[in-house]
């Protein structure tokens, strides 16, 4: 009998190989309307997440797509477009006939009700070809400067309507921006109110649809080591980075609007903050989870205005080198003000009032041009309360960290202190390991693909609910108009050469022992 018999202990590094899986769900039939057909998030995104669905059995039994446009076309272009476009993507084109048949176009002027007439006619007849019991999905995969019109449309031609006998539902799924500020987040809530009820709504944050994010709940309420120590006895602070390597790209029109504040913290930075900081839901259901998330976002610490400089850092990438490749400036880039102020790097130092996370800062950064794309979540624990070996080694020991790795590594780290082996004794800092994916050969899901699921099955859980959009606009909202409005706004925002870790006040304000470390 070997040592492991006799312990029950095996060596193998995943202890558990049973699979415990939520019990199997099938999506009911439906159709999938796209609004926005023929823009590039269609072409490049959507199309192809359906068709790869499609491919692995992931769509309903009885479904179809209707892409819905200003462009005029017709069936068979559009087929043979989005036939291009999941080509360019990389599927290979074996299952492409069977999934064009259930492949529509219609014409639709956004602000013309005429035309949701005639498309509300045109989804009844296909409504009865495909058997799709009246479910439709509408997804907008347009600019958000007609969010509200589509939305207030779609309400108004009666397509939002369910019909509670029948049992059918209607759904509306929207991409982030929701609004650019409290007052407009509330407009388009309004706007989507004239026909949809907030359980139709579904608020996508691509992040959430990120596998290890979801794990960061299941890593912290489906183990019970972890959760005593996760609060302020244990933690001395908490590092939220999500850093890129890449600039503004194609979408300066948009970003010199919005800024690094407004286009990754007002969302997705506030979401880590949630998962990392929210306290246990009763059962994992969405309202129950989203319920802790605004609990947490009411608990937020308004940033003191009048001492900004210690709360906040703003920078702006200046030309540089990434990866051995010069890079231009962000006011060099095309279609950026070539004095524009907008900030894309941002340093927010955060508190949550409560008793489990009172005077512990979160520091949560995120940037444009950096030097590495890293997104990751390090969780510093405090020192030893009293280190034995001062004396012996001549310095305090090192605190331990965990570390959750969203991107490029998906992987979590818990960095402890170990003896080195010899006859002096020294202390090093040593490393438990666990990759993600490591033993799985199934399919990967991208986030279009996991938001197109858990729409058609009608799960919330991983999608935003309006009172956390509006806790969080109002949690950053004196912040931006305090630094849009000030007289010295461009000397709140820093320089950093593309290339860098970010600005020099920034690294200065994070704790020693943070970055910059490769990751
Ligand atoms: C988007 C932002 O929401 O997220 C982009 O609009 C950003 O500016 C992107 O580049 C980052 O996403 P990811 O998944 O690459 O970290």
């Amino acid at each position: 009998m070997s040592p492991e018999d006799v312990f029950g202990i095996r060596e193998h590094e995943d202890m558990g190989t049973e699979d415990f899986c939520e019990l199997e769900r099938t999506p009911g039939p439906c159709i999938i309307v796209i609004f926005g057909a023929s823009g590039d998030l269609t072409y490049r995104k959507l199309l192809p997440s359906l068709y790869n669905l499609f491919t692995q059995e992931g769509l309903p039994e009885r479904y179809c797509v209707v892409g819905v446009g200003r462009t005029q076309m017709n069936d068979d272009a559009f087929r043979a477009k989005m036939r291009q476009g999941v080509a360019q993507a990389g599927h290979g084109l074996e299952h492409w006939e069977a999934f064009e048949a259930c492949l529509y176009y219609q014409q639709l002027f956004y602000d013309d009700m005429e035309s949701y007439k005639v498309l509300s006619s045109r989804l009844a007849e296909l409504d009865r070809k495909h058997q799709t019991m009246g479910n439709q999905i509408f997804n907008l995969a347009i600019p958000p400067s007609v969010y509200e019109t589509v939305a207030r449309a779609l309400g108004r031609a009666g397509l939002s309507r369910e019909d509670e006998e029948k049992g059918n539902w209607r759904r509306l799924v929207v991409e982030k921006p929701f609004g650019y500020d409290l007052e407009s987040a509330r407009r388009l809530h309004r706007a989507i109110g004239v026909g949809f009820k907030e359980h139709q709504v579904f608020r996508i944050d691509h992040y959430m649809t990120k596998e290890t994010v979801q794990n960061i709940l299941i890593f912290r309420f489906a183990n019970a080591i972890f959760e005593p120590i996760w609060n302020r006895n244990f933690i001395d602070h908490v590092r939220i980075n999500a850093s890129e390597s890449l600039g503004v790209e194609h979408r300066a029109g948009y970003y010199e609007k919005s800024g690094v504040l407004r286009d990754m913290f007002q969302n997705h930075m506030m979401q880590l903050l949630a998962l990392v900081g929210e306290e246990p839901p009763s059962r994992f259901s969405a309202d129950l989870v989203r319920d802790k998330k605004v609990e947490l976002f009411r608990s937020l610490r308004p940033i003191p205005l009048e001492d900004l400089e210690n709360h906040l850092v703003l920078g702006q990438y200046t030309k540089g080198e990434i990866e051995g490749k010069k890079v231009p400036g962000y006011r060099e880039e095309d279609g950026v003000d070539p004095d524009s102020l907008t900030p894309t790097y941002a340093l927010l130092r955060v508190f949550v009032d409560n008793w489990r996370w009172q005077g512990v800062p979160f520091y949560i950064t995120s940037g444009k041009r950096l030097k590495w794309k890293v997104t990751r979540i390090d969780i510093q624990f405090k020192p030893v309360p009293h280190s034995i070996f001062r004396q012996t080694i001549g310095e305090d020991v090192s605190a331990d960290r965990l570390i959750v790795s969203v991107d490029p590594k998906e992987t979590i780290f818990i960095n402890f202190q170990s003896k080195k082996p010899g006859t002096r004794l020294c202390l090093r800092t040593a490393g438990l390991y666990f990759s993600f994916y490591r033993g799985h050969e199934g399919p990967r899901l991208d986030a279009y693909e996991k938001a197109l699921i858990d729409t058609m099955l009608g799960d919330q859980t991983l999608f935003w609910r309006q009172d956390a959009v509006e806790l969080c606009w109002a949690f950053l909202d004196p912040v931006l108009n305090c630094v849009e409005t000030s007289d010295d706004r461009s000397q709140r925002v820093h320089a950093y050469p593309a290339g860098s870790l970010g600005p020099q006040a920034a690294l200065d304000m994070l704790p020693p022992g943070s970055w910059p470390e490769k990751p």
